[in-house]
């Protein structure tokens, strides 16, 4: 008999039963994080029949020209969440400071942090979207600051995204394993498909964006040199190369099949440490990846280890396989 496909809605209240990894308020979080994420889905699935594509002509904080799905997405999840009572705040790459939740709703413990479509150079060519989202506790205290968001990855007491692909697909943890929801249209709701996704250590696949080659570091030279000499080379295999350039959909494959995935330091920015956010890129794909048996640094030090001093700072990302994601930190730290 095939096994009975349970809802995200029943797998929350069962975790919540099982383990109290899920109170009670987080679980409402989540479900509402999922049905804005279904909201997303539709709209961005409308394409060019919805006014859904194109530019927005507007700038965003990180200096980026904003598209008409960022500005919607971010809007569809601030919508959704500011009148729960979950949450105290939220903070998104589309918007400069923090959004506390209106004074005539009232107030949560928690608080959320999204990227709300990432990928964005794909949207108006079809390619897989999606959007990331990070949760965390705020510190007591009666008033909410941007203070209040600058804690360590490993303090996220959840983390997941939806890839807007051939299918859209949730992917989620709370600290007990990866757990992934494939949406049901017809039923309009997100199904459990893998309680416990895993990477494989190994892999013969890197996702780094072969173009900006001649600004790296040596390390990172170093690392896909090898790679492309293949089995005649001192790796000793052949390597193939993914990049989708969506973060969301790259993490997707590494998280369904190994690979590892890199977004490193180069010098065409040499101040900033690189291109991907911390607070709602890294972080949680960092704990997603490590929740899946994988590793995630920032070639010197574990992405969940790294103290946040701004909202908005970046980070140089080295995800995925846990014995490549080693070899690539130790390349950096001068160890082999
Ligand atoms: P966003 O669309 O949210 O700004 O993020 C885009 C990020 C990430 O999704 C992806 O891995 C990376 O930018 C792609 O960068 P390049 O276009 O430089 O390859
Ligand atoms: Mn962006
Ligand atoms: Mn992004
Ligand atoms: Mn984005």
């Amino acid at each position: 008999m095939t096994q009975k496909r349970i809802s995200l809605t029943q797998y929350l209240v069962e975790q919540q039963r099982v383990d109290g990894l899920i109170p009670g308020q987080l679980r409402l979080l989540l479900e509402v994080v999922a049905r804005a994420c279904k909201r997303i889905s539709h709209a961005v699935n409308k394409g060019a029949l919805g006014d859904v594509l194109g530019t927005a002509g507007s700038e965003n904080v990180q200096g980026e020209v904003q598209k008409k799905l960022d500005i919607i997405a971010n809007e569809v999840l601030i919508e959704a969440n500011e009148w729960g009572g979950h949450l105290a705040a939220m903070a998104s790459e589309e918007m400069d400071g923090i959004y506390q939740v209106p004074n005539r709703y009232p107030q949560g413990e928690y608080l959320l942090m999204f990227d709300p479509l990432d990928g964005s150079s794909n949207i108006d060519v079809n390619v897989s979207i999606g959007t990331i989202f990070s949760v965390m506790r705020k510190p007591e205290g009666a008033a909410v600051s941007e203070q209040d968001f600058l804690q360590p990855g490993h303090r996220q007491v959840a983390a997941g995204y939806c890839v807007y692909g051939p299918q859209t697909t949730l992917v989620l943890t709370v600290g007990d394993g990866v757990a992934m929801f494939t949406l049901d249209r017809e039923m309009g709701s997100f199904v459990l498909v893998e309680e416990h996704m895993t990477i494989p250590a190994d892999t013969r696949e890197f996702a780094i964006n072969m173009s900006n080659m001649r600004h790296w570091d040596t390390p990172v030279r170093r690392y896909i040199d090898e790679c492309l000499a293949g089995k005649e080379g001192p790796r000793g295999k052949d390597f193939n190369m993914r990049w989708i350039a969506s973060m969301v959909a790259d993490v997707h494959r590494i998280l369904t099949r190994g690979g590892i995935f890199m977004y490193p330091w180069d010098k065409r920015e040499p101040n900033k440490p690189g291109k991907l956010r911390l607070m709602y890129e890294a972080n949680p794909m960092a704990w997603l990846v490590e929740q899946a048996g994988g590793a995630a640094t920032n070639g010197y030090e574990r992405i969940l280890d790294l103290q946040p001093t701004q909202l908005h700072e970046r980070v140089s990302v080295i995800l995925g396989s846990k014995n490549e994601v080693d070899r690539v930190t130790q390349y950096h730290q001068g160890k082999e």
